[in-house]
């Protein structure tokens, strides 16, 4: 195939692409220096952003630093690109020894089809904000940000400690140490320093009319049987850990007895199936009856025993279900708006498809139960009372292969079982071994790559080279909606399989305000409208998320505050946007009350809500070449590859002038 046309698909561009970089890891190597240490870690892109007088990463102090970028751009052909950065420090590039960026203006270099060595050096500004953004473009596409997909790198041993460090000092927080390994000095206030220290486990109450005490003691006895990965470690360990998880349990459920609730309907369970499967759930929850079906895993969080964990109590999950954060403001679980009739059927649908574990009860005693509650170190994480009786965090700092961090019985003594696998310990060990002092403080582009992990973001969400789970297990969704009586679809009405934005370019795209209301969930209407899914709210993470993604992308928080819309550009836009002299966009884009004009064609986002949501350049570059952003876009090209388009009046065909009209016309509708 010609050179032109492979460029020219960006579809087969970027498969090839994505072929190529399976010999190495994705992103760049990228070592910080400051205060005369140093500290490895793998970026997406290279870019960066650090606002005045804040650390680099949580392991180097605040102050002057160096960042150095290290790895390869792939290309799947040989041609030739011109190199540009923007930056507020000293910033030079390299790629196979010629010249990128020295600061002197953008340069056209050859590069290599396959991969190409890059190497890039930034020196923080020697006042205010440090920032970096790394740009490419040719003769068949436009300036855009080199993406993520371009870039790989071969992992060292450098970025591999750093990444241990990262890990320890992610599981101390998470799996709470410090409620019990107290130290005043070294661990920050409440709500100071690492987001994710010291928060909260669920509130323990309301136990005694939603679940069974039976499976509360087998919870207590051992967390992870029933979900792998919980933070929650098993408590206790000898002969008589059965006895205490019964007493705890009767302690736990002590009180007003379940109402009776009303008997589940078979319908509602079909009808709560497709939901679990049109709602993204299955992207991160393994069906309740998966293991008899032997559905695969892919990490996904067991949900067989909620029969076992609420009867038959419809009302309590669905209550659940209204409000995942109501009694676990930390909870991973998203917020879905769920309105009654969605709630039910989903809880039905779990519990008439989950297992029941017959056993013999133990019977447990209520009182010794709210004494282990205290005295077991319960409370210290779920109601954050103060540690006062373990050993003292310098002492684990010590300790090593013993106690918590013990890989056999024998020396783990009375302390608690986290299931720790093998480099997990080893990385809380090389954590532990630091001075601790990054607990202090954090890094809101760190946070949200933590977090994006974490929350699971790519159990819908397709990002650089990584497709959803959703998609993933399509199959085992249609079977779900297959179950319910076939409607004719109507006209209008949303699908279950139109395509989830992806989140490669979200940090550049959003702007910072509008993206915290929506990763919150509170944007109504929804920006795709033709979607049955809908994006949850997290809003316990939706500040750091998405402060750190715009960081990650090199950019502030805050655009530049834009002067008011030029009249004559104004007058433009209007015209350009429209069927008569224009590019039609109308037809497929609604402008506040009006309603698209042939929404048929391809649904789009109503326009009143993208000036809103939009950041500045991104409205630009995405306008100019949309399958540069997503090569499976129904949105039309409008603009050749020298930016011409086929309307010449006015502003002389110039797209980007005729695309910069139209924004400014956007501005000024309400
Ligand atoms: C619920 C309270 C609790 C939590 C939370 C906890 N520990 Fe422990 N830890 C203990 C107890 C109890 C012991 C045993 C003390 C003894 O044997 O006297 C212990 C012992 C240890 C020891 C051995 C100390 C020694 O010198 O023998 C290490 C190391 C340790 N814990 C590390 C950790 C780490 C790392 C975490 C977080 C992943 C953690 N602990 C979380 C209660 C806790
Ligand atoms: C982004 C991932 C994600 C999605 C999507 C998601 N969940 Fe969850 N869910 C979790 C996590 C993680 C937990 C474990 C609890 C925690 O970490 O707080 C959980 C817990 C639960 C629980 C409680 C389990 C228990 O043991 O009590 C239920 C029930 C549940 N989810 C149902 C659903 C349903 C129904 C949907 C779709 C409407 C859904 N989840 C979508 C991540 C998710
Ligand atoms: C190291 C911190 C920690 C300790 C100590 C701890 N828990 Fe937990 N517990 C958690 C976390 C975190 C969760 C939520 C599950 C998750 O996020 O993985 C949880 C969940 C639970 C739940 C399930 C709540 C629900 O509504 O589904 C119960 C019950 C519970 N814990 C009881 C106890 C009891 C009883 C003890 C003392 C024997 C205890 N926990 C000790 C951290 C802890
Ligand atoms: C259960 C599935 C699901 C999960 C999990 C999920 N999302 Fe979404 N998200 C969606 C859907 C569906 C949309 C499209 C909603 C719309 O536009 O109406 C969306 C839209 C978005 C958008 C807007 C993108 C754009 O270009 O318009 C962002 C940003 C986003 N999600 C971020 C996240 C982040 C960050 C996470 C993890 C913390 C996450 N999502 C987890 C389903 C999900
Ligand atoms: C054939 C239908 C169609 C036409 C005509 C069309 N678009 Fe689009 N447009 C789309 C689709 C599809 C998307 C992507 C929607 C999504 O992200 O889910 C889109 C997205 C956009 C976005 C990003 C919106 C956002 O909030 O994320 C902008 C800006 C945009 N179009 C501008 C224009 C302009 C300006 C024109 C006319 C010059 C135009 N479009 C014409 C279909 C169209």
């Amino acid at each position: 195939m010609p050179f032109r046309r492979l460029l020219a698909l960006p579809c087969l561009w970027l498969l090839a692409l994505a072929t190529s970089l399976l010999a190495s890891e994705p992103g760049l190597s990228t070592t910080f220096s400051a205060g005369g240490q140093t500290d490895t870690r793998v970026d997406r892109l290279l870019a960066l952003y650090v606002p005045a007088g804040q650390p680099v990463t949580p392991f180097l102090k605040a102050g002057p630093f160096t960042a150095k970028w290290e790895g390869q751009i792939e290309s799947s052909i040989r041609g030739s690109f011109t190199f540009s950065a923007e930056t507020s420090g000293n910033f030079k590039c390299t790629i196979n020894g010629q010249v990128a960026w020295d600061g002197t203006g953008p340069k056209t270099i050859q590069i290599n089809q396959g991969a190409n060595k890059i190497s890039a050096e930034f020196t923080s500004a020697a006042q205010g904000d440090s920032f970096v953004r790394f740009f490419w473009q040719s003769k068949e596409f436009p300036l855009e940000p080199v993406p993520p997909m371009a870039l790989a790198h071969e992992p060292t041993p450098a970025e591999q400690a750093g990444q241990q460090l990262r890990q320890g000092r992610l599981l101390f927080a998470q799996l709470n140490c410090a409620a019990c390994h107290a130290d005043a000095q070294r661990i920050p206030a409440k709500g100071q320093g690492m987001p994710e220290l010291g928060q909260l486990a669920p509130l323990l109450s309301g136990f005694s009319t939603k679940y069974n005490p039976d499976f509360l003691t087998e919870w207590i006895a051992d967390p992870h049987s029933i979900r792998p990965g919980t933070h929650m470690p098993k408590i206790f360990t000898g002969p008589d850990a059965g006895q205490k998880a019964a007493d705890l349990a009767a302690a736990l459920t002590q009180g007003e007895a379940p109402k009776p609730g009303t008997k589940p309907k078979a319908e509602d369970g079909l009808a709560g199936g497709a939901l679990f499967a049109n709602l993204g759930c299955i992207g991160c929850h393994q069906r309740p009856d998966a293991e008899v079906a032997g559905s695969p895993s892919l990490g996904r969080i067991p949900l067989a025993h909620l029969t076992d964990k609420y009867h038959l109590r419809v009302e309590a999950l669905a209550a659940f279900l209204k409000d995942p954060s109501a009694n676990y403001a930390a909870t991973r679980m998203p917020h879905f708006r769920l309105n009654d009739e969605e709630s039910t059927q989903l809880a039905t649908y779990l519990l008439l498809n989950g297992r029941m574990i017959k056993r013999k009860a133990i019977q447990g005693d209520a009182t010794r139960g709210a004494q282990l509650l205290v005295s077991a170190g319960c409370l210290n994480c779920h109601a954050g009372m103060p540690a006062t009786t373990q050993p003292a965090l310098a002492i684990i700092q010590k300790a090593n292969d013993k106690g918590c961090l013990a890989s056999t019985p024998a020396t783990r003594g009375t302390a608690p079982d986290y299931t720790l696998n093998t480099e997990q310990r080893a990385a809380l060990k090389a954590f532990l071994h630091t001075d601790l002092a990054s607990l202090k403080q954090d890094v809101a582009a760190e946070f949200a790559t933590r977090q994006v992990k974490d929350l699971n973001c790519v159990a819908c969400h397709a990002r650089d080279n990584a497709s959803s789970t959703w998609a993933k297990v399509d199959a085992e969704s249609r079977k779900l909606r297959a179950a319910l009586p076939a409607k004719d679809h109507v006209e209008g009405e949303p699908v279950p399989d139109a395509p989830v934005p992806a989140l490669t370019w979200t940090g550049e795209k959003l702007r910072h305000d509008w993206l915290v209301k929506f990763l919150s969930g509170q944007v109504e209407p929804k920006p795709r409208p033709w979607l049955i899914g809908r994006m949850p709210g997290f809003a316990h993470r939706a500040e750091g998320l998405a402060l750190g993604f715009a960081h990650q992308h090199g950019l502030p928080q805050q655009e530049v505050a834009e002067a008011a819309p030029n009249e004559t550009k104004v007058k433009f836009g209007e015209t350009l946007l429209g069927n008569s002299g224009g590019f039609n966009c109308i037809q497929c884009h609604g402008l506040g009350d009006q309603a698209a004009t042939a929404v048929f064609e391809a649904p789009a986002i109503n326009f009143v809500q993208s000036i809103e949501r939009l950041r500045k350049g991104y409205f630009a570059r995405w306008v100019m070449a949309p399958t540069r952003i997503d090569p499976e876009t129904k949105m039309p090209k409008y603009a050749d590859p020298e930016g011409m388009t086929q309307l010449t009046d006015p502003l002389d065909g110039k797209g980007a002038e005729q695309f910069e009209a139209i924004r400014e016309y956007l501005r000024t509708v309400k």
